[in-house]
């Protein structure tokens, strides 16, 4: 079977505030993470004012990545990584967002954690902003409500260009900055953002609000980037879930069409420059106020992304005929949403989709012939050892498998320009969504559950040997 390109990246993706735990060592300050307890796959997760005494908090010891960094990255390079995608916790480096001087142990972390990696030729790709937005401006400022804190960003982002210059090529600028636009899921303004819509507010105005000061933000941050070193590559982050009508009614298949293109809303303006027509349209006739200032036209248009990023995990499907609301069954969080017959759903309800992955590819490339990167993609499991002592993870092989067979279709017969696939946690992590640790990703098990307990202990499961030997072969053995 067909191979992958020798320059492609494989690799592995988590985010700091999932993995690192370490959250107040050396001086780092808390983060919009650090207030979020642990929920269910049918209980939200809870965003409390302060860290409360009694509360867990999943995030706050992580997996221990700060303390096992050394062990864990000798086991992405035993499984022959050849790119590793986390991102820099923004409050290890500016404890309060505000700060005047950033935080050198903060610094010193990355550095040791990216020599690290470099030591086994395994490329960092660094994501600035992986939902670790300082308290801080959530609390005191408004945080991207606020345009006082787009300088705040870049501030953090050129601090950290020009110190890693030399040691970081690839960059993203906001994880999945799309994924607020299901605002009616307060978890999403939140994390990406730290933002809350307060009563009397319209939680649509806010977030396009929001959305203008994070846009504008990643523009001055890529062209900052680009000054420090021309040689950087730095992209967008976008969540991706294509769109199906559920029939070959037009109206159903325009529907799907009008979904799918406010979730290109994001990457239209970072990989174009300009907001696209339909999205002005809607906005004069919502009564949507974008707080465009002066220069902000020019902003955008200097700051263009190298490449797409993007996360994809599943699709999903809507009916002209089905309820606005979204039944919470489907969780691609669109109107009109209903399940699709012909796929299978993870036990948290995501669909199965591989296919999909294909499609998204093509449509990416098409719309914007620009090099692609698929940052995330994977399956939580419940992983449990079989009486051998080792745990047979079938079912994460087999997603992964068919997932890679269609991107080898897209890359070698519908040749879209794919620079890698960085599938998500290559080690057990928290989940984000539910805050479980029984929900895992890795193909690294670490011994830690739901409660907080356990050794923090590593160990590799089958589709650790799996992925390495996928690796090896370009991507020719899926076996
Ligand atoms: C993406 C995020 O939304 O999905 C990650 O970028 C997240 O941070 C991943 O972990 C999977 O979601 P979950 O809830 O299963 O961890």
């Amino acid at each position: 079977m067909a191979k992958l390109p020798k320059y492609f990246l494989w690799g592995g993706a988590i985010a700091a505030h999932q993995a690192e735990g370490g959250w107040d060592a050396d001086g780092k300050g808390p983060s919009v993470a650090d207030v979020m307890t642990a929920g269910e796959a049918n209980q939200p997760r809870e965003i409390t004012e302060t860290v409360e005494e009694g509360r867990y908090y999943p995030n706050h010891v992580a997996v221990d990545l700060y303390g096992h960094y050394k062990e864990d990255v000798a086991l992405f390079a035993e499984m022959g990584l050849k790119a590793f995608r986390t991102s820099i916790n923004w409050t290890r480096i500016f404890p309060n967002g505000d700060d005047a001087e950033p935080n050198e142990e903060g610094l010193q972390f990355y550095d040791d954690f990216f020599d690290e990696l470099l030591k086994y030729n395994i490329q960092p790709v660094i994501t600035l902003s992986h939902f670790e937005v300082p308290l801080n401006l959530a609390k005191n400022y408004g945080s991207f409500k606020n345009r006082r804190v787009v300088d705040f960003f870049v501030k953090f982002a050129e601090t950290v260009f020009e110190r890693y210059k030399n040691k970081v090529k690839y960059w993203m600028t906001f994880n999945e900055i799309n994924n607020m636009m299901d605002y009616s899921n307060p978890i999403f303004l939140w994390t990406n953002a730290g933002v809350t819509v307060e009563e009397g507010e319209d939680a649509k105005q806010v977030m396009y609000q929001v959305g203008h000061h994070t846009l504008i933000a990643s523009a001055l941050a890529v062209a900052a980037g680009k000054k420090i070193n021309p040689d950087f590559e730095i992209g967008a982050m976008v969540s991706h879930v294509p769109v199906y009508p559920k029939t070959g009614d037009p109206a159903n298949v325009f529907l799907a069409e009008e979904t799918m293109r406010m979730r290109y809303f994001f990457p239209d303006v970072q990989v174009r420059g300009y907001y696209p027509n339909h999205a002005l349209k809607e906005f004069a006739r919502d009564g949507i106020e974008i707080p465009f200032l002066d220069g902000d036209e020019e902003i955008l248009k200097n700051g263009k992304v190298d490449y797409l990023g993007f996360s994809y995990y599943m699709s999903t499907m809507v009916d002209k005929y089905a309820p606005l609301t979204p039944t919470n069954k489907v969780h691609g969080g669109v109107p009109h949403e209903v399940e699709n017959p012909y796929i299978e759903r993870s036990d948290w309800g995501w669909a199965i989709d591989p296919i999909g992955l294909r499609y998204t590819l093509n449509r990416f490339y098409d719309r914007y012939q620009v090099p692609l990167f698929i940052v995330e993609n994977g399956l939580g499991l419940v992983d449990e050892f079989d009486a051998d002592g080792q745990i047979y993870d079938q079912a994460r092989i087999a997603y992964l498998r068919d997932h890679i067979e269609q991107i080898k279709l897209a890359v070698n017969e519908d040749g879209v320009d794919l620079m890698g696939y960085t599938p998500w946690g290559v080690i057990d992590i928290v989940s984000f969504t539910t805050g479980e640790m029984k929900k895992r990703y890795g193909m690294i098990y670490v011994d830690r559950d739901n409660e907080g307990n356990g050794t923090l202990a590593r160990s590799k499961k089958e589709s650790f040997t799996w992925y390495r030997k996928v690796i090896d072969s370009d991507g020719e053995d899926l076996a």
